[in-house]
């Protein structure tokens, strides 16, 4: 077992109306004026956000709000936010949405907090030493960055897509009522059962270690979310469906699903970042349109970890060689993810990047990694070119 620590200190209140929360949260983590900050209109339509507003409103705290985040959130919107934040001395960011929306938080609120520009924190080019706290209501169980340290933005100057981790940014509580996301489209439920899938798989497959007890919570949240997407695939309305996939999101990118095993993959994610940054596709489907190539190019180095995983999450029978029963494994999430739909190569992405497009993908995850990426394997920028190449 490897060494680790720990930290996870989002209040999280999960359950059916536990928005009706929102206003005490507020000021139990000492909001005096709030800015909030939501998508494209999924949360007007539901009554979400008026909801909100009358609970702060019974708190009696003032707030603001900003709209707009799109999926692969923008900078643009950040500035604005970080000069509405100025102006109106904003003190507490309440984040009404999903990943892209909690993401948009946290850069406003590095961005407020900082004094220097927000984008370098993203080129890391300088780190961030603060952040204004940040509060979520969840709508998409997918990105867990309700409870993550991490916020990704996409930088339309050069469409460069660039993630950034600290602590400072992890969220101090989070609002989780399953119901909320029930509204969701077939596709982004199924886009999310992807991506949280893929948070615990990019910590299982390392070279670096194991541990039994860290190996048993990723292998049943795994479990977890394939039986219970298969569920929301029929039923997409099955409260507890969509609280085990809700709760899962959260477990899977809060660390909890890695430690100890020196792991912390995360190639096909990077590879994803500079897809969606540049073809602005749904995180989750980018991810599934890459894995099988990924898992294919590396899997003879990390061979243990993909039988392992072949096993105790697909039920694939220890019959065979290694390898067998490693393709096996690689075989079925493939299946799975057309069972749900998702894309299994960037053809069925819709995506069809020309030969300078794939340097170019390469070229920008390289720079964005600083040359290297992966733990099951290290892949350099040749490597990634590769992937994207044969994932066409
Ligand atoms: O904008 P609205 O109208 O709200 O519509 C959104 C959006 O179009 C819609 N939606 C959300 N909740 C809904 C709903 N529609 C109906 N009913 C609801 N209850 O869903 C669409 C997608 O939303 P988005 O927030 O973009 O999705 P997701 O949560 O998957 O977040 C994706 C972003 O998170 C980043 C991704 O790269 C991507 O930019 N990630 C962030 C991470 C982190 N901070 O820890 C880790 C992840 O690996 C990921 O990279
Ligand atoms: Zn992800």
């Amino acid at each position: 077992m490897n060494n680790f620590t720990f930290y996870a200190p989002t209040k999280v209140v999960f359950g059916k109306n536990s928005e009706c929360n929102v206003g005490m949260l507020c000021k139990d983590f000492g909001a005096s004026k709030i800015l909030i900050h939501f998508g494209g209109g999924s949360v007007e339509k539901s009554g979400l956000l008026n909801r909100i507003k009358k609970s702060l409103d019974g708190v009696c705290i003032p707030y603001v709000q900003l709209g707009g985040v799109v999926p692969n959130p923008r900078l643009s919107l950040v500035r604005e936010g970080m000069a509405l934040c100025k102006k109106e001395n904003v003190d507490f960011i309440l984040a009404v949405g999903g990943g892209s929306v909690i993401d948009s938080a946290k850069a406003i609120g590095y961005g407020v907090t900082n004094d220097f520009d927000v984008w370098d924190i993203f080129e890391k080019k300088n780190s961030p030493k603060n952040c204004l706290p940040i509060g979520v209501v969840l709508t998409l169980a997918a990105s867990g960055s309700e409870m993550s340290n991490s916020a990704v933005i996409t930088n339309e100057d050069g469409w460069k897509k660039r993630g950034s981790n600290s602590d400072f940014c992890r969220p101090k509580f989070a609002i989780m009522n399953p119901e909320l996301t029930m509204t969701l489209p077939k596709f982004q439920t199924m886009c999310g059962s992807t991506d949280i899938l893929m948070h615990t798989m990019e910590r299982y497959f390392t070279s670096n270690g194991n541990m039994q007890l860290t190996d048993g919570i990723a292998e049943s949240l795994m479990r977890t979310v394939i039986s219970n997407t298969r569920i929301l695939l029929k039923n997409p309305n099955d409260y507890d469906a969509r609280a085990e996939i809700m709760w899962a999101g959260s477990l899977s990118h809060n660390d909890l699903t890695g430690l100890g095993n020196g792991g912390n993959d995360f190639a096909t994610h990077r590879l994803e970042h500079e897809l969606s940054g540049m073809f602005d596709v749904a995180h989750g489907a980018g991810l599934s349109a890459l894995w099988g190539t990924w898992a294919r190019y590396v899997y003879k180095d990390c061979l243990a970890r993909f039988k392992k995983f072949a096993i105790e999450v697909w039920g694939v029978k220890n019959s065979g060689t290694d390898e067998e029963i490693a393709l096996k494994g690689i075989e079925a999430t493939e299946d799975f993810y057309r069972e749900i739909n998702m894309p299994t190569n960037l053809r069925e992405l819709g995506v069809k990047p020309t030969d300078e497009q794939i340097t170019e993908l390469a070229k920008k995850c390289a720079i964005a990694t600083g040359g290297k990426v992966g733990n099951a394997k290290v892949l350099y920028e040749e490597d990634m070119r590769n992937i994207y190449e044969a994932a066409r």
